[in-house]
């Protein structure tokens, strides 16, 4: 089968997120430690990123550590910022040979100075790019980024700025990490496993899942095409009846 002719091109998900899991247990099966799983794991990255941009999907959001991955074990964590810093080094001129530009959200303060300054920099050198936006979800809670966001706006509420009567869905977008982004309209999740794991909670109300019985390092383009595939023959229908759609 070949799906790239199969795909609608004018009928792309403009926002794809994906919950990138199993680089540890695709390891393990191949008796390695979970590292190794996470090595193999930056290849179906650079593969999925520049595919995305290949079919000019306008936004890329990949979740790549979360709040509560900070209780791995010390080692892993270190192992991760560190792969997280060498590519984003080696992968810059990449991004912008594909017209990619990258964004970052989450607790962008908790990384690693090294790993904060690398990221600045890569997101200041691809600012420029018109293309493909790839977002890296990175020390990224969907409940923490709702919480800082109520926080903020109390804030603004006690200083008189706005007033809760003028607090509706925009407000409260305009304070997420994510206030850059449309919705997600694509979910993948990758390694069996269905739940969405503290991700986007918000802004993937309307959104499509995807689940895939693969791990992540092997997530091919072949299986990104089935995913879009998969959302091109659905019928999004927010809440309203198929025939108020046609
Ligand atoms: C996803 O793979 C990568 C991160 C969460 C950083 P995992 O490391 O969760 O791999 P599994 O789920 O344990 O196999
Ligand atoms: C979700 O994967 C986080 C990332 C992919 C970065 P986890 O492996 O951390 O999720 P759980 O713990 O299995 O729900
Ligand atoms: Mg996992």
């Amino acid at each position: 089968m070949n799906n790239n002719e199969e795909i609608d091109i004018n009928k792309l998900p403009k926002h794809v997120a994906i919950i990138m899991d199993g680089n540890g247990r695709w390891a393990k099966q191949r008796g390695k430690m979970r590292i190794f799983g996470h090595e193999n794991g930056v290849e179906a990255v650079r593969r999925t990123v520049e595919q995305c941009a290949r079919l000019q999907i306008q936004y890329l959001t990949l979740y790549a550590f979360s709040t509560e991955n900070w209780n791995r074990p010390k080692l892993e964590v270190e192992t991760l910022m560190r792969l997280l810093v060498a590519s984003l080094r080696k992968e810059l001129k990449t991004l912008n040979k594909n017209n990619i530009r990258l964004n970052a959200v989450g607790r962008l303060d908790s990384l690693p100075k090294k790993a904060s300054n690398e990221l600045k920099e890569v997101i200041e050198k691809t600012s420029e790019n018109a293309g493909t936006t790839l977002t890296l979800a990175l020390s990224y809670g969907s409940r923490e980024e709702i919480k800082t966001a109520v926080k903020a706006i109390s804030s603004k509420v006690k200083n008189n700025i706005i007033s809760p009567e003028n607090i509706d869905e925009d407000v409260i977008n305009a304070h997420l990490y994510t206030h850059f982004l449309p919705d997600v309209d694509l979910l993948i999740r990758t390694s069996g496993e269905h739940r969405i794991s503290n991700f986007l909670l918000w802004q993937i109300a309307y959104a499509e899942l995807y689940f895939i019985d693969v791990f992540w390092p092997d997530f091919s383009e072949q299986h990104l095409m089935q995913a879009i595939l998969s959302y091109q023959n659905r019928e999004r229908r927010f809440g309203k009846t198929s025939e108020q759609l046609s």
